[in-house]
């Protein structure tokens, strides 16, 4: 049996122990996360974590990362990671934290959700409804910026994916 929660700067240090057994990258900077949470995180925590009998076992790092690192108007959730520590996969954890953010991002009239995934948790993702491109392979989004189409990479070798939540409409930026 297991219980979500919205993650807070008090499990910054379970967070890192996690994040350090996480497959090479999956995520950045493994032992950041007080900067990821809570009020400090003034763009907007919708981090979440599983807890098994009150330990944290299991996390999903989102962020509005368009905003924060192209100072893009776009109000596209980025799933960064989700991790299930290897012992509790495989009761639902992985589904419930990613059902769990895509009602949450419905509820807020978030547009789209992107990241990008490991080549070997491709369908994982694809089962849970995703797009998963070929690994390396940009999405190619629905907006320009100044007439340039806005294609995200997928880091090193892993895989670019993308959930629309409301049909997308072509738009073009003008910054
Ligand atoms: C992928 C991961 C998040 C799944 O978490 P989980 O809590 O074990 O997943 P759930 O219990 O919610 O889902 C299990 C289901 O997914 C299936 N599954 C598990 N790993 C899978 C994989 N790599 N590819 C396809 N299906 C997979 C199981 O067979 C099970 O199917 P069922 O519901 O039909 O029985 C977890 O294995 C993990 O943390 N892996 C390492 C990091 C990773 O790959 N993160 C994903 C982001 S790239």
């Amino acid at each position: 049996m297991f219980t979500t929660r919205l993650a807070n700067v008090d499990d910054a240090a379970v967070l890192t122990t996690l994040a350090s057994m996480a497959p090479e990258g999956l995520i950045s900077a493994p032992d950041d996360w007080e900067h990821r949470l809570g009020e400090i995180h003034d763009s907007g925590n919708t981090t979440v974590v599983a807890e098994v009998c009150g330990q944290v076992v299991a996390f999903l790092w989102a962020d509005l990362a368009m905003h924060i690192d192209f100072e893009l108007d776009l109000n596209w959730l980025c799933l960064n990671a989700l991790f299930v520590d290897p012992a509790s996969r495989d009761q639902g954890i992985g589904k419930a934290l990613i059902t769990n953010t895509v009602n949450w991002a419905q509820k807020l009239g978030i547009p789209v959700i992107h990241g990008s995934c490991l080549v070997e948790s491709a369908d994982w993702w694809r089962a849970r409804g995703f797009t998963v491109a070929e690994p390396g392979a940009p999405w190619k989004t629905h907006v320009s910026v100044n007439g340039q189409r806005l294609q995200i990479a997928a880091a090193g070798d892993t895989c670019a994916m993308w959930l629309h939540l409301v049909p997308p409409v072509e738009v073009d930026i003008q910054k």
